[in-house]
Order: C-alpha cells, then structure tokens, then sequence
C-alpha cells in the first residue's frame, strides 16, 4: 500500500489538538453571542501580536526552498487586524491592547523557529489554515452578533485576494505533500504543530480568564 500523503497525515496526527483548541470555553462564549465586542477584541488584540511574528517570520523565508513555497502576501494579516482594532477600540486602540503572557510565549517561539523552515511551516499551518477552514465559519457567526461587515471588525478572516479558498487549500496541501525533507524532518514537523497549537490554546484559555471576568460583572 502507498504511504498517506503527508497533509493528510499531519491533519491525523494533530486533530486531537484541534479539538482540544476548538473546545476552547472563550470560543464557546463568542459563537453564542455573549461577549461584549471588547471581549472580543482582547482576541484580536492577541492575533495582532502573533501575525506581526508570524508574518515577518514568513516574510523572512519568501526565498528559502522548503519554506518558500508557503509564503503568500495575500494571507499576511497585520493590515486586516489593524482596521480591525480600530474598528473596535477606535484609533487609540495601540494603547489599548498588549500581548497577554501565552501571546509573549507564542510569539517567542515563532521566532525561535523562523531560522528553522520545517518548524515555520508548522506555525504557518495551524494558523492560516485553520483562519480559511474554520475561521470562516466563525466569520460568518462574528458578522451575524456583532453586525460587522467590511471594512474593520472581521477583516483578519476575508481573504480576498486569496481568490477560491478550497482551491487554496489544496494547494496548500499539496506543497505540504511535495514538502522536499526526510522522514525524521516530517516527524519533527509534526510535533511542532503539536506545540503550535498548544501554545495557541493557552492563548484561548488565557482568554477564558477575561470572559469569566466579564460574564462574572
Ligand atoms: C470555533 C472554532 C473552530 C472551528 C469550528 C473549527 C473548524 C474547523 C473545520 C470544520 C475544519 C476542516 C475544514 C476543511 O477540511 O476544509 C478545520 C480545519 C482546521 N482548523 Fe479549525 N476550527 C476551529 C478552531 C481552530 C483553531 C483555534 C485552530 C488553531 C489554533 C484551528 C486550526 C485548524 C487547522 C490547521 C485546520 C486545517 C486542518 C487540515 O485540513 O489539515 N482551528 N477547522
């Protein structure tokens, strides 16, 4: 039998940390409408500080042979959460917002891996490619609680010069599949995504605090 093409395999190996992200109880309480547009943002706030790492990270590889293939302006987010950030706190938002302690731990270790391409490539994945599959779907929940359409609120989700997101996707997925590394490569990889979304959940789970701070008012 011909060995799963590696996409398909890191999804495997790493779903079971998609759920536990999923499952999040900040997430839980924005889908159901019951945060206030500022709880909302603190979680806008904490994707500005990570995409400014991830995206200069990614911008940093554009010429690198096994992370190059993924580098694409069009999914670079630090514009979108700006408008975003406005929209939300107004234009004194930059002094409004700071990277929680999981933030500081993330970004640390986007930075930590941007001279290691496997390693960028397991950040790169479990965030963009989570914000074009499930991301949208939460879009589309943000727009029907808070009434944000264009220009500022959810901007960090439209992708739109990304052009068909499921064509996107399997292109994506069939760099990952062309992904020139050996085996041990491959496993390392996964294990940092592992990590990725590990570190992106305590991010969440930091958030909960300030939900249950909320919702406790
Ligand atoms: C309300 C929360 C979430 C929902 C409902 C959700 C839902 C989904 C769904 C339905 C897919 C499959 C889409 C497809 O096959 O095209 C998906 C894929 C993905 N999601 Fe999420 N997700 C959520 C949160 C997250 C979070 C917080 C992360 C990362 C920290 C994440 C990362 C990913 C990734 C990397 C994929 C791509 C998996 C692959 O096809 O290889 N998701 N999500």
């Amino acid at each position: 039998m011909s060995e799963p093409p590696f996409s398909e395999v890191l999804r495997n190996a790493t779903w079971s940390s998609h759920e536990s992200a999923e499952d999040e109880s900040y997430l839980k309480a924005l889908m159901e409408g019951r945060l206030s547009a500022e709880a909302y943002g603190e979680m806008v706030a904490q994707h500005y500080f990570a995409y400014v790492a991830l995206d200069n990270a990614s911008k940093a590889l554009a010429d690198d042979p096994v992370a190059g293939p993924f580098v694409f302006p069009a999914l670079y987010r630090e514009e979108a959460l700006v408008r975003d950030l406005e929209t939300i706190y107004g234009s004194g938002w930059r002094s409004r917002i700071e990277p929680s302690m999981p933030t500081r731990t993330l970004v640390a270790r986007i930075e930590q891996v941007a001279s290691w391409p496997g390693g960028h490539i397991a950040h790169h994945y479990t965030r963009y490619m989570g914000d074009l599959s499930g991301g949208q779907f939460i879009r589309m929940e943000l727009q029907k609680i808070y009434g944000y359409q264009r220009d500022g609120g959810v901007d960090f989700y439209r992708f739109d010069e990304v052009g068909s997101l499921p064509r996107f996707k399997n292109d994506y997925r069939a760099r990952l599949d062309a992904l020139p590394v050996d085996e041990a490569e491959k496993q390392r990889i996964i294990g940092e995504t592992r990590l990725a979304y590990q570190l992106n959940t305590e991010v969440l789970a930091d958030l909960g605090r300030v939900m249950r701070a909320e919702l406790a008012a």
